[in-house]
């Protein structure tokens, strides 16, 4: 008796640690949860960009986005889950995109150019063995978004953002250029 309890104290503390681990997804169920992920990022970000730019006008967008942005990604980051934005021209250099990002990206920009709808872009990379999932999707430009990174901003936006990104490549956009793209990765068993 006393043998077999030691046994089931101890194969429960060998189990518990398993139970909270991220569980593998097949590769639909960790697209739409990814899908998911990306949009809750866009919209709050979008949400606090537009109340930050009422309230403060766009030099205090660009603070509230450096501010607001990595910490929104770091909120939807947890079970396995990595949640961010990338771009082949980055204003954050944390940003920047890794080699299937970049590819994935150029996809994308092959992609509109051949008249396909931006909802028809993102891609996904399985790697069942390393139990390691991404995911993308486009990040259009649109009429907001030029203030900041468009052809000619405005003389205190530019000093804003000079200040906070010295190194920023993110500006000379047009509406309809592909902007960026979400970009979420899964690791199961973490
Ligand atoms: C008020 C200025 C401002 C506006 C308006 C703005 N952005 Fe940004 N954007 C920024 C700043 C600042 C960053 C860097 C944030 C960081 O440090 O992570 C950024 C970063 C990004 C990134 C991440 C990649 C990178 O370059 O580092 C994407 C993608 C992006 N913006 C897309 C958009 C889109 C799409 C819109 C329009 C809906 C938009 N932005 C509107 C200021 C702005």
């Amino acid at each position: 008796m006393i043998r077999l309890t030691k046994k089931a104290v101890l194969m429960g503390c060998l189990l518990l640690p398993l139970a909270t681990q991220a569980a593998q997804l097949s590769e639909a169920e960790f697209k739409a949860q990814a899908k998911q992920k990306a949009m809750q990022l866009g919209k709050t970000l979008k949400q606090n960009l537009q109340q930050a730019v009422k309230a403060g006008g766009l030099p205090n967008g660009v603070q509230v986005c450096k501010d607001i942005a990595p910490a929104i990604a770091a909120q939807l980051s947890t079970d396995g889950w990595q949640v961010g934005r990338t771009a082949l021209k980055v204003r954050n250099p944390q940003n920047r995109a890794d080699s299937w990002e970049k590819s994935s990206l150029m996809a994308m920009v092959k992609g509109l150019e051949e008249g396909l709808e931006p909802g028809a872009l993102a891609t996904v990379h399985v790697d069942e063995a390393a139990g390691k999932y991404r995911f993308m999707a486009p990040i259009m430009t649109g009429g907001l978004c030029l203030n900041c990174h468009g052809a000619s901003l405005a003389e205190p936006v530019k000093e804003a953002i000079n200040q906070q990104y010295p190194d920023d490549e993110a500006t000379g956009f047009a509406a309809g250029d592909l902007r960026g793209a979400f970009t979420v990765t899964y690791q199961a068993g973490e």
